[in-house]
């Protein structure tokens, strides 16, 4: 089945719509024809992309919701069955970077990213997945891990870090699916993007003190990436087509998160130590 059949006139919700991919996957689930509930703390950027949503033709509905609060994403999961019906598309996608030796991370930024990153995708499971277990409904649940799930990168450690813990439960939530007896219609998926134009390194912490130029100047090899980095709607359709395929790892741009993969499995397979490298790995500009 082609992504328009599978989702079109389903109900979308997706955290941290407000930017980058998250924006993207909306506006690709708008032309899919699907309704979109945009999750994100920043309620202009919300509202303004529900706006532009309605104005070419599709349902979408803003919802400000901080997914570091248990609470509030069990409201809003609450809200949107209750008014709207069944979730069919879920996105734990909501994301936040940090740069800088781990020694020189305030507390704050750490806990920052562990809150966001993986403390929200667990948030989202925890109050849409007993609503689509419950239902005979198909429902897709897709959550961000990264390139950076498969790789190691010194002074990103937090986010590394991250993202390794959320392709880990993806994984486990995958199984439990299966082990529970719902694979029939809960599909789990795990999203690797690559390299996607977004605002993410501009909003990233840093350190406020120690190596503060080492934290900057990992920061500015990052927004370098970006120049030769996908666009948000172009990485959406990949991903909706590969969702639509039945595949669990939806790769922004295969080439380049599997030489990432590949690498990872080498080192494992080798128990070398890893090696600090200067020369860019990973070319971002390979599909
Ligand atoms: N851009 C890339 O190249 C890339 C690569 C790999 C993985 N990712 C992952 O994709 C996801 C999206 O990242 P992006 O690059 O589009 O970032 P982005 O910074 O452009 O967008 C992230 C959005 O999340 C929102 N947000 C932040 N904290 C939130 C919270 N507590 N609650 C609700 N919303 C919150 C922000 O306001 C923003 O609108 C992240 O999980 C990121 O790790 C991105």
């Amino acid at each position: 089945m082609t992504a328009a059949e599978l989702f079109g006139g389903g109900i979308a919700v997706i955290t941290g719509a407000g930017a980058g991919i998250g924006a993207g996957l909306a506006r690709q689930a708008s032309r899919l024809g699907m309704t979109v509930v945009l999750v994100d703390i920043d309620a202009g950027a919300v509202a303004a992309l529900r706006d532009e949503l309605r104005a070419a033709g599709g349902t979408a509905i803003d919802k400000v919701c901080d997914v570091r609060d248990a609470e509030a994403v069990q409201a809003l999961a609450a809200a949107v069955h209750d008014d709207l019906g069944p979730v069919r598309l879920l996105v734990n996608n909501a994301g936040v970077e940090q740069f800088g030796y781990l020694w020189d991370t305030p507390v704050d930024n750490w806990r920052r990213v562990v809150d966001v990153n993986i403390n929200g995708v667990y948030h989202g499971i925890r109050a849409f997945l007993p609503h689509m277990l419950a239902s005979d409904t198909p429902a897709w649940v897709w959550n961000l891990s990264s390139i950076g799930g498969v790789a190691v990168v010194p002074l990103q450690a937090p986010y590394i870090m991250s993202k390794h813990a959320v392709l880990a439960l993806t994984e486990c939530l995958h199984l439990e699916v299966q082990a529970a007896g719902h694979a029939d219609h809960v599909h789990v998926q795990a999203v690797l993007p690559g390299a996607v134009v977004s605002n993410i390194f501009e909003s990233a912490g840093g350190v406020d003190g120690g190596d503060t130029d080492a934290a900057e100047s990992q920061r500015a090899a990052m927004l370098d990436i970006k120049a030769a980095a996908m666009d948000p709607l172009a990485a959406a359709k990949v991903v909706f087509d590969q969702a639509a395929e039945g595949r669990f790892y939806l790769l922004t741009q295969p080439d380049y998160v599997s030489s990432a993969m590949i690498e990872r499995a080498r080192v494992l397979t080798s128990q070398e130590a890893p090696r600090l490298r200067t020369e860019r790995r990973f070319d971002p500009s390979r599909s």
